[in-house]
């Protein structure tokens, strides 16, 4: 059964690589940017490298700084290959790796129009990796994983090829429910991105049982309906220059290219399940997130250089040892402030922004009252850190609606709800990214 799921799955998507799909369609382009891929980033890479086939971004998740190593696991046109190797810069790798070869080709030649010299791309499957032990600082993957019949083994390989400490953020298709079974068990529902897909709380727990920590498997809330909405502008059967190159959809009655080996009927009846069942009713795109146990890695510098206010001359500390940043938005005075912190309290304000951005990726950041705020536009702050003499103190200012609330807190701090975190304490990153998850959806503080 898994051989001729794995030869289904070849054969649809490489026949998607030689159908020409690429973001120079308008739908191509819409799906991309639906699950999250900003103009620009698309503009940045060859056309071609993006063929409508993604579920994320797991490139504007991942945190990736210059000089890491990243794989992609089913890099298909090497799109998130090629946007991670500009993020870790030519002292960096990005690495993908395809099972299709139609596939692999594609992403090559994209990687050659890009003139990026840090890529390489590799065939295989990703339940055997051609990598080594411990060499990759982070492992990101795009719709593929629920494509693979063995996702044990899948998780296992990520566990194998990172380095301690190293992390995985995948974007993913993951089920709310149970599929009904006229869609669960069809060959091009699972080709599609769909009956291949694991339960939301199976695919956490496949990767705590590879060894992973820190496991977060979140619904991303997007419209997997994004697909067919192309779809439907652009008509059933694409008209020339305006494919619609969808996973799941596809061609509906056609097939996508001159290579497309599954016969139309197939296709046929695929689109009738997709006009009878909706797909948001029983699946999510997830952003997925875990930590191999271990030490951190020795992360190199941030790539942009913290302006402190003069290089030469070191940022004051205040009493109780907090750094004096004079007010100022943006990311850049947060960085600062981190940057210092003194001791162990800097890896930790390192590790909380590090959560705060995985969960808000638009976080509003700021430093004021010599601490950084972060808030989500519109809504005012909902979290801010600040330097004590033995701890670190994080406050929620709507920690009150917290589950559960923070155990910091007075009579007289109202709807703030704090937590201090002393040296040698465990951060526990789970609670923290659902507390930080919870307070950017509730009205912030407008001082
Ligand atoms: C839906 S496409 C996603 C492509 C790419 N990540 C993107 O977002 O544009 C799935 C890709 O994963 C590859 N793939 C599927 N199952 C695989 C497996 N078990 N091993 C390696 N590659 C696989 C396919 O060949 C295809 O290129």
């Amino acid at each position: 059964m898994s051989e001729t799921i794995t030869n289904a799955v070849k054969g649809k998507y490489g026949s998607v690589a030689a159908s020409g799909l690429s973001s120079d369609h308008a739908g191509v382009r819409a799906v991309a940017e639906a699950f999250g891929y900003s103009p620009e980033e698309l503009a940045s890479i060859p056309a071609e490298a993006n063929m409508g086939l993604s579920c994320g971004n797991p490139t504007a998740t991942a945190k990736l700084r210059e000089g890491e190593t990243v794989v992609d696991l089913g890099s298909g046109g090497g799109l998130d290959v090629l946007l991670a190797a500009r993020k870790v810069g030519p002292s960096g790798r990005a690495i993908g790796v395809d099972m299709t070869p139609e596939m692999i080709d594609l992403s090559r030649r994209n990687a050659e129009k890009s003139g990026l010299a840090n890529v390489e791309f590799h065939l295989a499957p990703i339940d055997r990796l051609p990598l080594p032990d411990a060499s990759a600082d982070c492992v990101i993957s795009n719709c593929v994983i629920n494509l693979a019949p063995d996702k044990a083994a899948v998780f296992r390989e990520i566990a194998r090829v990172l380095k301690p400490g190293g992390r995985l953020a995948v974007s993913d298709i993951a089920l709310k429910c149970e599929l009904p079974p006229e869609l669960g068990n069809d060959l091009m529902a699972y080709v599609g991105c769909i009956a291949g897909a694991i339960p939301i709380e199976e695919y956490g727990k496949g990767l705590v049982e590879a060894g992973f920590a820190h496991v977060e498997v979140i619904d991303g809330g997007a419209d997997l309906n994004a697909y067919a909405k192309v779809e439907n502008q652009a008509g059933c059967c694409p008209l020339p220059g305006e494919p619609s190159g969808l996973p799941i959809a596809d061609s509906g009655c056609c097939a996508v290219g001159p290579a497309a080996v599954v016969d139309e009927a197939l296709h046929a009846r695929l689109a009738d399940l997709l006009r009878r069942y909706d797909v948001n009713d029983y699946a999510a795109g997830v952003k997925v997130f875990a930590v191999k146990p271990g030490a951190i890695p020795n992360r190199p510098p941030a790539k942009e250089p913290v302006p402190v206010a003069d290089a030469a001359e070191p940022v004051k500390l205040l009493s109780g040892g907090n750094p004096q940043i004079a007010k100022a938005d943006g990311d850049a005075p947060v960085q600062a402030y981190i940057a210092a912190m003194p001791g162990w309290k800097s890896d930790l304000g390192r590790r909380l922004d590090e959560i705060i951005v995985r969960i808000v990726p638009d976080v509003r950041k700021a430093v004021r009252w010599n601490s950084p705020f972060y808030g989500v536009e519109g809504q005012g702050w909902f979290l801010s850190f600040h330097v004590l003499t033995r701890y670190v103190k994080v406050t929620f200012f709507q920690g009150l609606s917290l589950h559960p609330v923070p155990p910091g807190g007075t009579p007289k701090s109202k709807d703030a709800r704090w937590i201090d975190i002393y040296e040698g304490d465990q951060l526990d990153e789970a609670r923290m990214a659902s507390w930080v998850k919870q307070a950017a959806a509730l009205p912030g503080w407008i001082p």
